[in-house]
């Protein structure tokens, strides 16, 4: 299996490089040897390579800054993935890509299935969606893993940025009507990489831990658990406050309800995902040995 990376620098794009490692020789360019934005070069580069799996850990996810630089978000969302599935199409290859639970439209309380409507309310949450329904509508051989509030040991994240502020405020207000599970890159790399081996059907699904939380939830217990670790913070839960989104103001919306039913991955793989107290254990243990 000849495999391109795309996106390697990234939080899942980092942990693929080493857990697709043994399922065959790795092409993974970096920005300066391919710059996704240029269609005729990533057409010359696959023309090239010939790769036979194709996994795009690329994308625009600055959310915020995607409501200005619609453009650049819509090419690296939408069609960048596009291209690549109407190559993995022509040359029977396979496409593994990453989507979003900014997708759906964040209303109620149950979690979404893989069929459930879409309706995103920003632009980032709308060009992951059409990239969604391009790689679909291509015909090509797919897996669309979507997921929600990635973090990672690496990279701009929330679970380093709590532990920043942490250590130089005294009070943080943070959001507690936004639903969700957060998730580590690696857990992302890890069921992707048993997916791909098992050669798991063509489709959309869900990737998460279990469980769920707000973002509110995420820093107390990232604060509780950095403690019971030695970490010397000047905010544990008890001055970590929580406030609605709406005295939170961001350009771009976000969805209150991000919970994603597991049940499709988990039957299709025979797994059963880790409930997200214990990956945060994890993914914090290695970031403060570091
Ligand atoms: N982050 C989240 O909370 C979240 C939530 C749900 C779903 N997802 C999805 O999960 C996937 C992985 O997200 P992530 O957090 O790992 O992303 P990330 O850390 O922001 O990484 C994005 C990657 O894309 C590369 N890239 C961006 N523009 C490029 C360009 N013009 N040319 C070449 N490379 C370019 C970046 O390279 P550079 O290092 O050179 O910039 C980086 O390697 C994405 O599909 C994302 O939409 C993420």
């Amino acid at each position: 299996m000849k495999i391109l990376l795309l996106g390697k620098t990234g939080q899942v794009g980092f942990e693929l490089h080493r857990t697709l490692s043994p399922l065959g020789p790795i092409t993974a360019p970096g920005r300066e040897q391919l710059d996704l934005t240029n269609e005729q070069a990533v057409t010359n580069y696959l023309a090239q390579t010939q790769p036979n799996l194709i996994v795009n850990a690329a994308a625009y996810t600055a959310v915020d800054a995607a409501e200005e630089n619609q453009q650049t978000a819509q090419r690296l969302n939408a069609s960048l993935p596009k291209q690549l599935a109407e190559y993995a199409k022509a040359n029977s290859a396979r496409l593994v890509h990453f989507s979003s639970d900014y997708v759906y439209p964040g209303t109620g309380s149950e979690a979404w299935q893989e069929t459930s409507p879409t309706g995103p309310l920003s632009v980032y949450g709308q060009t992951k969606l059409e990239g969604d329904e391009a790689i679909e509508q291509s015909g090509a051989d797919h897996l669309i893993f979507r997921t929600s509030w990635v973090y990672s040991a690496r990279g701009n994240n929330f679970m380093k940025t709590m532990l920043r502020l942490a250590k130089s405020k005294s009070e943080l207000n943070i959001v507690a009507d936004q639903i969700g599970a957060p998730t580590p890159a690696r857990l992302i790399a890890q069921v992707t990489t048993l997916a791909i081996h098992s050669q798991l059907k063509t489709g959309v699904y869900h990737l998460a831990p279990r469980g769920e939380t707000s973002w509110h939830g995420f820093a107390q217990e990232i604060f509780s658990q950095a403690r019971q670790a030695g970490e010397q913070l000047s905010i544990g839960p008890e001055n970590a406050h929580a406030i609605p989104t709406s005295d939170y103001p961001t350009p771009a919306k976000r969805p209150l309800n991000s919970r994603m039913a597991l049940n499709k991955l988990e039957d299709a793989l025979s797994i059963r995902l880790p409930d997200w107290q214990s990956q945060l254990e994890l993914t914090l243990g290695e970031y403060l040995e570091n």
